[in-house]
């Protein structure tokens, strides 16, 4: 039988640990905040906002919400980021992605001062996850590394194939796994072979973001799934990059959808964001 990854639960735990983290600041005078900024109104991104702003009321942290309209400037943006970047009462700052086609991502993302990239994909940080310094790390890998550690994964020596390359989640996770002595393989869409690969992997992280791309062909038996996509089936559903009723029964433990990484993300927010008050006020 597969163990089922709770990553509700595991999410709740580590929210409970910000939350008396967050206290224990408080008593000290100190709260922590977060600023969200989203540009236009896609209703995916609508939900996220508001499933962050609420974890931040859950762990008892200050949130603001910056809602712009679509038609928002790349320098009206900028103008605001440079605000919240001197502003002392914004420990982290957060511009929800994807923005609208006008606005360079990059150029907004590399304007956020690194250390409020509760984020972590600030080049200063990206760079400190490589050479293994100190730094803020994208919040869906470092949520599965707290996933595996929790439910007693052991990660090294393991052949962790992740698919996918992107900067938020393939690229981070890859240095993530090496760093916890993984042995990683790194697929992604002009790799050949894809089967053969994946059929190695002791831990697979699908991340392809297509919906139940992979089933059990592209499954080791006893292999460990980690699936990061989230995508609404025909019926309306929640399904992942994993067919998971076909996966299930090869594996020795799996996430499911939803239910699995999406959770972690927003608790490694919150993670991130007592960690930038803790290394100003150190
Ligand atoms: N859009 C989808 N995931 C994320 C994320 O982790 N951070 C931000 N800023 N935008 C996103």
């Amino acid at each position: 039988m597969a163990k089922i990854i709770d990553g509700k639960k595991i999410s709740t735990e580590i929210k409970e640990e910000c939350k008396t983290v967050v206290t224990q600041l408080k008593e000290k005078g100190k709260e922590v905040c977060l600023a969200v900024v989203q540009v236009g109104a896609d209703p995916a991104s609508s939900v996220y906002v508001r499933n962050k702003t609420r974890a931040c009321e859950y762990v008892g942290m200050l949130s603001r919400t910056y809602e712009l309209p679509e038609e928002t400037t790349q320098e009206e943006l900028l103008t605001l980021v440079n605000e919240l970047n001197y502003d002392d009462g914004v420990d982290g700052i957060l511009v929800q992605l994807p923005l609208p086609k006008h606005i360079n991502e990059d150029v907004i993302t590399q304007s956020i001062l690194p250390e409020k990239d509760v984020d972590g994909f600030h080049n200063q940080n990206v760079g400190a996850l490589v050479t293994g310094q100190e730094g803020f790390i994208s919040c869906t890998p470092a949520g599965i590394i707290e996933l595996l550690k929790r439910s007693n994964i052991e990660i090294e020596g393991k052949h962790c194939v992740v698919v996918g390359r992107s900067n938020i989640v393939g690229k981070p996770m890859a240095l993530l796994l090496l760093k916890e002595n993984g042995t990683v393989t790194i697929c992604h869409s002009k790799t050949k072979n894809l089967k053969e690969i994946t059929k190695q992997a002791d831990i697979l992280i699908a991340a392809i973001g297509k919906p139940k791309f992979f089933d059990d062909s592209y499954i080791r038996e006893g292999a460990v799934v980690i699936d990061v996509g989230i995508h609404r089936s025909g019926n309306n559903k929640l399904c992942g990059d994993v067919d998971f009723e076909k996966v299930e029964s090869k594996v020795s433990a799996i996430t499911p959808v939803p239910g699995g990484v999406g959770p972690m993300t927003i608790a490694m927010l919150m993670y991130n964001c007592i960690k930038a008050v803790q290394r100003r006020v150190q």
